[in-house]
């Protein structure tokens, strides 16, 4: 059920220079939350900026009601959150998002991110890993200063890859390519991504040709993030320029079949 809550700020963690990850006590939120869901953020206490901010789901714990979301600083509204201190309270909706990553029927799950798109996919891991799935994690990143949660998904993988563009840590290349050499090798059953657009099409169009199922999150940009304002649109893969046919990625999304849109 999706719920607006006055979380506390229980921890701050300041993750790269421009990046933090936020621990807030909401228990209501985290009843039902799944992986891929997010929650949307009031980021100011004034109209300015007066549209919330969605930030997907990080981490969950039941037993404890805490939630946690990692975000990087953009502009004004995520400025506006990063200098919030522990102790204060956050405006929260959530837990918001119908298509969520779903991993049961399947055994070998390879999961994939790009950059700051890693953060929805460690709930996705930590929950597959329970379940005894095997999960063989590919992480991509720019280059060595951009690399992050490496020690968390080591934790959550029974396989972690770690990729840099420039080679300057780890292995060299992109992400995509580890992958590809896993599903030659017949490793996996199916994929699930998070990362910006063009790493998006590059797995969207390897799953197509491997005839292996992928659900991939789509972070695209939102206004009311509850399906009023129609800011979020996406093309279905059916869509023409005669009949065109949208997806919304807050109510249908943010997590799709990758075959049923067109990005
Ligand atoms: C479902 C969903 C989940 C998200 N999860 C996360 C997350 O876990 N962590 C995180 O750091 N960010 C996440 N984002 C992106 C985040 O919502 C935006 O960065 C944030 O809203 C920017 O707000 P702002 O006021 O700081 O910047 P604005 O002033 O609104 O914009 C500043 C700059 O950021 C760009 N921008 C704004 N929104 C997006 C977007 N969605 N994608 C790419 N560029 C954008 C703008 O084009 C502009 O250049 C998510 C977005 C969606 C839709
Ligand atoms: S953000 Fe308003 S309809 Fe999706």
């Amino acid at each position: 059920m999706v719920v607006k809550v006055q979380a506390k700020l229980l921890d701050k963690i300041k993750l790269k220079e421009n990046i933090y990850h936020f621990k807030v006590e909401a228990p209501e939120i985290v009843k039902t939350a799944k992986p891929g869901n997010f929650i949307e953020i009031r980021v100011s206490n004034n109209t300015d900026p007066f549209i919330r901010r969605p930030i997907s789901i990080h981490n969950i714990d039941k037993n404890k009601g805490i939630l946690e979301f990692i975000f990087q600083i953009k502009g004004e509204g995520t400025k506006n959150l990063s200098k919030k201190n522990i102790g204060e309270e956050i405006d929260i909706i959530g837990p918001l998002g119908n298509g969520t990553f779903k991993y049961n029927e399947y055994q070998n799950i390879a999961v994939i991110g790009g950059g700051i798109g890693v953060f929805p996919l460690y709930e996705l891991c930590k929950e597959a890993k329970e379940d005894n799935k095997h999960v063989s994690t590919y992480l991509g990143f720019r280059s060595k200063d951009f690399v992050l949660l490496e020690k968390e998904f080591k934790k959550v993988s029974d396989n972690l890859i770690i990729t840099t563009d420039d080679g300057s840590y780890a292995n060299t290349g992109f992400a995509i390519n580890y992958l590809e050499e896993d599903i030659n090798q017949g490793k996996v059953s199916s994929i699930y991504a998070c990362g910006p657009l063009p790493m998006l099409k590059a797995i969207r169009k390897l799953s197509i040709e491997k005839n292996i199922p992928c659900q991939i999150s789509l972070e695209e940009r939102m206004g009311c993030g509850l399906g009023v304002c129609l800011g979020c649109a996406v093309k279905t893969a059916e869509s023409s320029k005669e009949n065109p046919q949208y997806w919304h990625v807050c109510k249908g999304g943010p997590v799709f079949n990758a075959k049923l849109v067109e990005i």
